[in-house]
């Protein structure tokens, strides 16, 4: 569909868009929408000349004549900068409003979970409390992990009956780790745990001794052309690449198929 700027210009607004972990199939039909609908499309980069990770999900969904906004969030650990860029990042979309475009921010996975946007959002409704804000949710890597495992032929419900799900970093030490997956088990609760990466050299031996390899799930780049999606003890404990995360079930509800 070709862009038609009256359109956008028409409903100029701010809509933050989840693009789902990297199919560009896994948008919703309301985030294609969104997209097609919009004059400007903005997206998080770590690097000024990065493409960034939102963008690439939905390029297919990104036409020529739409302006591109690269928004700068640097990975660092201090706070004042990562608070000036959620503060600059938000004025330079309220500009782009102000001047009557409708703009989409892109955010990978789901809007609201660990997103790069619910800062621009915060920063938003503290600088701009009128300016009306549309989220759409995306899927999350959890929950399309989850699905690519059950598509493998390895069933991966997230979470039966009364279980808990608990989404989580993965924590910065084995003893963190150690009490996490005690308390998991005595609620009987799935954990999801993100930012894995380079913890995989430590967790991996972690959860042989525990003999927890078995009932864990490694999924690496998960809607990616080089998507890995495995039991974990067929894994190494090599250092995993940002994108990972692992899914681990301790145990079953009693009634089952
Ligand atoms: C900052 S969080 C963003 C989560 C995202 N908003 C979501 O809903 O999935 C980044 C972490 O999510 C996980 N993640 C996101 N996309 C992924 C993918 N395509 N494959 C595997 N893990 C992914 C990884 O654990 C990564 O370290």
């Amino acid at each position: 569909m070709d862009h038609d700027p009256t359109r956008a210009q028409a409903t100029a607004a701010l809509t933050l868009v989840g693009v789902g972990p990297g199919d560009p199939e896994l948008l919703t039909v309301a985030a294609v929408r969104a997209i097609e609908a919009a004059a400007v499309v903005a997206y998080p980069v770590a690097r000024l000349e990065a493409e960034g990770m939102a963008a690439r999900i939905a390029a297919p969904w990104i036409q020529a004549g739409q302006r591109r906004l690269p928004l700068l969030f640097p990975m660092v650990a201090e706070a004042e900068p990562r608070r000036a860029a959620w503060h600059a990042a938000a004025e330079a979309l309220a500009a782009q409003l102000q001047a009557g475009h409708a703009v989409v921010l892109l955010c990978e996975g789901d809007s609201s979970l660990y997103a790069s946007c619910s800062y621009v959002l915060l920063a938003l409704a503290e600088r701009h409390p009128a300016m009306a804000v549309r989220v759409i949710p995306g899927i999350t890597a959890a929950a399309a992990a989850a699905a690519a495992a059950s598509s493998a032929g390895i069933p991966w419900p997230l979470a039966l009956q009364q279980e808990p799900l608990w989404i989580l970093p993965t924590p910065d030490t084995a003893a963190e780790l150690g009490q996490l997956l005690e308390a998991a088990a005595a609620a009987g609760a799935v954990l999801a745990l993100l930012k894995l990466g380079h913890r995989w050299s430590w967790v991996q031996p972690l959860l042989e001794q525990r003999g927890l390899l078995a009932q864990t799930l490694f999924a690496q780049r998960v809607g990616w052309p080089d998507q890995l999606v495995a039991a974990a003890e067929a894994v190494s404990p090599a250092e995993q690449p940002y994108f990972s995360l692992l899914l681990i079930r301790q145990g079953w509800p009693a009634v089952l198929p």
